[in-house]
């Protein structure tokens, strides 16, 4: 593994590192590891930072030579209301550039932010109502918007990488990052009895502690892993406003977790926890008792 000077330390570059999400997961990671953020703007903290295009194939050859392993969280987020085209340009070339450029130099790991967004079930989409409940990622993917659209084209890059036999690419899709910023409007949703959302959440510094846990998980080449709260973002039972929004509940494949649970989230995060190590901490009524 590569080192620089007298540390010992593997070296890990972030690309996005300076973002809302990206600044967590550095945080985390300093602890642990020597980092260096690859962006189009300077993180706030003082660490080692080139300013790189992941749209600039050469650049991430410069920039990522001697680092040990990646976590690619560079793109257009679903917030930023882009157009289209720019959703599948940056965040689709972005990746292959990274996973291009990290193959070239024998970087061994690359973990690769997807999004919950993925597998499609998101409001915009008719086919709105899941499969089956919990929804695990083996569930059917019908996503429609550009973004959503990207982060599966992602995936499927990544897989091939892996294909090539000496690249290990580990996706994790994210439920929405509850930053501070992100709590209020959170809450004004649920308000809405007739929003139509899945009411999934991830809290930042959970999330930062998913992407380390992926960096560092033995005998993985290649997953795709939902990081989600054991909870759902809403302060009624899970099934109760579940049922209201689709006029008829989904199979429910494991009813205990509902029983357990009443306000579990829709998504299964089992499979970050038993194949990552990665398990969430947050729950959605301490979170925001704090603001009451
Ligand atoms: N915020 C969420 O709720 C959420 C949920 C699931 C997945 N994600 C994913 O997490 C990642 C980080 O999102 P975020 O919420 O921190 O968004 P953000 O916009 O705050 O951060 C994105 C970072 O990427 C950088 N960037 C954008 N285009 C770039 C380019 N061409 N080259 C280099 N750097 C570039 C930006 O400067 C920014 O620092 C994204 O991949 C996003 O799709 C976010």
């Amino acid at each position: 593994m590569a080192t620089t000077g007298d540390s010992l330390r593997k070296i890990i570059a972030v690309t996005g590192g300076s973002g809302r999400l990206g600044q967590y997961v550095v945080k985390q990671l300093m602890h642990t590891f020597d980092v260096k953020v690859l962006d189009l703007k300077r993180p706030p903290q003082d660490l080692p930072y080139a300013e790189v295009d992941v749209l600039d194939l050469a650049a991430l050859r410069r920039e990522l030579a001697g680092v040990d392993a990646v976590i690619h969280l560079a793109a257009i987020d679903f917030d930023l209301q882009a157009s289209p085209e720019a959703y599948i340009h940056v965040n689709v070339l972005g990746t292959w550039n990274v996973l291009q450029a990290a193959h070239e130099l024998g970087i061994r790991r690359v973990v690769l932010c997807s999004s919950v967004s993925a597998c499609g079930l998101s409001e915009a989409n008719p086919a709105f109502a899941p499969d089956y409940l919990p929804i695990d990622e083996a569930h059917a993917r019908y996503p429609v918007q550009a973004y959503s659209v990207s982060k599966l084209i992602m995936e499927e890059i990544a897989q091939s990488f892996v294909r090539r036999g000496d690249i290990e690419v580990l996706c994790l899709r994210p439920m929405m990052v509850l930053i501070p910023e992100n709590i209020q409007p959170t809450v004004a949703r649920a308000a809405d009895i007739d929003t139509r959302w899945l009411f999934y959440y991830i809290s930042p510094e959970d999330c930062a502690r998913a992407f380390e846990c992926a960096l560092t998980a033995r005998d993985v080449k290649f997953g795709v892993f939902f990081i989600t709260a054991e909870d759902s973002c809403r302060d009624e039972p899970t099934l109760v406003w579940l049922q209201r929004a689709l006029g008829k509940l989904p199979e429910i494949r494991d009813k205990q977790r509902f029983e357990k649970n009443p306000y579990a989230s829709v998504f299964d995060g089992s499979q970050a926890r038993e194949v990552l190590g990665f398990t969430p901490t947050s729950n959605w009524r301490e979170i925001t008792l704090t603001r009451r």
